[in-house]
This record gives structure tokens, sequence and C-alpha cells, in this order.
């Protein structure tokens, strides 16, 4: 794939990336800096060797308080953690950004039917779906591979006054037996790579229930039909289905929900075929 838009990273900037983070309302910081007052400033500053940004998100109507990477060229690995996960440094600040996707996989986790279900967030980075479904008090788990990404929803969830949420890492390559099984599966922006498709289905595959529904948001970035194949090679019924819209900064927004299904799970799509 041809990088548009940053030197360091393979991940094709989507369309509405520049327009989406000109429209946040925040003041860049340094990592490390009190954002609530003066207090720490007596403090020696902590300094990871990243900086970060705090914006407000709007999702369903309710404000959310979003800690995030200040840019895609972030990067800091001094003990070499990220590189033995086969975090490059091209890849690592993208867990750390508030990808549209992510808006719009929010969005829809604001009025998922739950039923009672065990929901995982794959792929989560700073894991705003997972985010709107703890604030609704679901049985949700956070997950993803990157060293940070713990952190990150910690702070994320101090920041919007919400308390403890289930984090687990999940890397797609590996297993991690202590994750379990799960009724429903979602994730955003999850497709970009080609050992993905492949990956990314046995690991939602492991962590399956006998019914299952996964949604994911994939904003068009190539390996769609890969990852659609790999599900149905497993077992997955699927539809698609365009989740073009309008962001609430007001950027346009382009890509599809994904939607795969195995055992007598049915579809929450509100338009399904
Ligand atoms: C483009 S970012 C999307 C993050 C978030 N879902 C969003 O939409 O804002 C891709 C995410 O997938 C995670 N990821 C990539 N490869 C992975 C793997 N093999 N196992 C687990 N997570 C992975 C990255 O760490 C990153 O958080």
């Amino acid at each position: 794939m041809t990088p548009v838009g940053c030197c360091r990273c393979r991940l094709p900037l989507h369309p509405s990336f520049p327009f989406f983070l000109s429209n946040q309302a925040f003041a860049p910081l340094l990592a490390g800096q009190d954002t609530t007052g003066g207090a720490a400033l007596t403090e020696k500053p902590f300094m990871p060797g990243y900086q970060v940004k705090v914006e407000t998100l709007t999702i369903g109507g309710a404000e959310y308080q979003i800690r995030s990477l200040l840019d895609l060229q972030q990067f800091s690995d001094p003990d070499g953690e990220a590189e033995r996960l086969g975090i490059s440094s091209a890849t690592w600040p993208l867990f750390g950004l508030v990808w549209p996707s992510a808006q719009v996989l929010a969005a829809a986790m604001h009025t998922q039917p739950l039923e009672g279900r065990r929901v995982l967030e794959i792929g989560a980075g700073l894991a705003l779906a997972s985010l709107v479904l703890h604030q609704r008090d679901a049985d949700v788990t956070a997950s993803d591979c990157h060293p940070l990404a713990a952190q990150f929803m910690r702070e994320n969830l101090k920041l919007n006054q919400l308390g403890p949420m289930v984090y687990q890492t999940g890397h797609w390559a590996g297993s991690n037996p202590a994750l379990g099984q799960f009724e429903l599966i979602i994730g955003s922006d999850v497709l970009y790579e080609r050992d993905q498709p492949e990956q990314l289905a046995g690991f939602i595959d492991c962590h399956s229930s006998a019914s299952v529904e996964v949604m994911i948001v994939d904003p068009d970035r190539g390996q769609r039909s890969r990852f659609c194949q790999a599900m149905s090679a497993r077992g997955y019924r699927h539809h698609a289905r365009r989740a073009d819209c309008q962001l609430p900064g007001g950027q346009a927004y382009r890509g599809r929900f994904l939607y795969f299904l195995r055992g007598d799970a049915s579809t929450s799509d509100p338009l399904p075929g």
C-alpha cells in the first residue's frame, strides 16, 4: 500500500484524517503535565518520550475526554518491548490515535442491543467503543497487543470518572487463554496489513462463543475481502453494509460495517441484508 500523508507509517491515512485532527478541541500537552490544575507542576515531570493531547469527543450526545498521542510521529520504545512484539516504529503510534472508524463503532455501541452478552473489543487502541459500553455497564473486555494500550485506557477511564474496566493482552498472532469466549466481538480499523485477515480470523474464532456476532467497522483499506473469506472458511455467515456518515465534527466518513454470525446468533444490524 502507498503511504499517504505520513512518511513513517505504512497505514494509509483515511481521507477524512486531516479534517478529523484539525477539528479537535484540545491543547497539545507534554505527557506528564498536569491537565487539571497546578499541583503536579512542583513534581518532576514524567517524560516518557512521546507527546499527548486531550480532546473532547461527542458520542451519542455524550461528551468524552480522550487522551491520545499527539500525532503519528510519536514513538518511544526504550526497552525494545514493542519491537519484541513485532511492533515497528512505523506502526507503534497507531494504537494511540482516535481513528474515524473508532467514532463510528463507538456511536454504534451507544445503542447496540446487548442482552447480557459478553463483549470483546479487539485491536482496541484507545478503546473508545469499550468506554461507551463500560459507561452503559456492559460486560466488556478491551484488548490490544500494544504495550501502552492498558495505560492509556486507565488514563481515559480516570478522565471520564469511570471505574475500572477489564483489559487483556490480545495479540492475534498468539493466544491468551485468560481472555475466554465472547458472544459479541467488535473492532474498528483492524484490517490494513496483508497478514491480518488470516491472523485476526483465527484469533476471533478462538475467542468466539458457540453463538457469536462479530461486528467490524472497516474504512475500505483493502484487506476486507480476504478477511471475509477467512471468516467464511471458519463457518461464519456474513453480510456488510455501508457505514458512510458524517462524524460529529462534520467530517465525511466512508467505510463499511462487516457482520459475521455463527450458531444461533442473529444480527443486531438495524438494516440487515
Ligand atoms: C489503526 S489502529 C485502530 C485502533 C482502534 N481500533 C481505532 O479504531 O481507533 C489498529 C489497532 O490494532 C492493533 N493491532 C495491530 N495488530 C495487532 C495484533 N496482531 N494483535 C493485536 N492488536 C493489533 C494496534 O495496536 C492498534 O491499536
